[in-house]
């Protein structure tokens, strides 16, 4: 039984394509697993809050104040969550060529020097056992290929963040050109689906 966890960044509600991709992915793991453990958190619509002077020592050094402390209680949680993950999927628009800052806050809560990863003589070693991520990046212009592809701090910057977690398997599906109308949504969204459900396979296997 693969435990998976879903994640998703959009602020875009109910029209947010992300959001309808990590839904889709879920129902096909669902239909093709009906015992599939999923968990779903939505940091669009419940954002952890950012990082403050009030809060920072609270996971960077030691949590003596109790704004300290429960900024460190929200990252445990959260790492917790980690520890019972074998597949990651991350719903990521692009927004301003980058993250959500919803997701980079995520990312300020859970990566942790000892706890989540560990600096090695050979670099970083994640220290959870999460075995691989799906990604889901949607865009509204096109930066997989043509001028663009260098301003993409989108992709890069996830598979940093990922690598330092220990996760180096991942899977990135693209739905760009979402702003090019609606039948450039229409393409984007068949083929990332058709993407998604051509990977559920595998990914089903990951806890075998
Ligand atoms: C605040 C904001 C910033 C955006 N910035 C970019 C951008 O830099 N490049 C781009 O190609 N699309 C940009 N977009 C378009 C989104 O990537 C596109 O609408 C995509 O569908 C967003 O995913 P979502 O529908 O899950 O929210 C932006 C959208 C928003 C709301």
């Amino acid at each position: 039984m693969t435990r998976t966890l879903i994640l998703d960044s959009a602020v875009t509600g109910e029209a947010s394509v992300s959001k309808r991709l990590t839904a889709a992915f879920a129902d096909e793991l669902r239909r093709r697993d009906p015992k599939v453990q999923i968990v779903s958190r939505d940091l669009g619509a419940n954002p952890v809050p950012h990082l403050l002077p009030e809060t920072v020592a609270g996971i960077r050094a030691t949590a003596t104040t109790e704004a300290e402390k429960a900024a460190l209680a929200l990252s445990d949680e959260l790492v917790d969550e980690l520890r019972e993950t074998d597949l990651l999927v991350i719903g990521a628009p692009m927004y301003n060529f980058g993250i959500p800052s919803a997701l980079k806050t995520w990312f300020d809560y859970i990566l942790r020097a000892g706890v989540t990863f560990r600096y090695t003589e050979n670099g970083p070693e994640g220290l959870l056992p999460v075995k691989k991520a799906v990604v889901i990046e949607t865009r509204g212009g096109l930066y997989s290929e043509g001028p663009a592809v260098a301003m993409d701090s989108q992709e890069p910057h996830l598979r940093t963040l990922l690598g330092f977690m220990g996760v180096n398997d991942v899977i990135f599906v693209r739905a760009e050109k979402l702003g090019f109308g609606p039948e450039a949504v229409q393409e984007a969204v068949d083929g990332a689906i058709a993407e998604l459900n051509g990977c559920a396979e595998k990914e089903l296997a990951l806890a075998a």
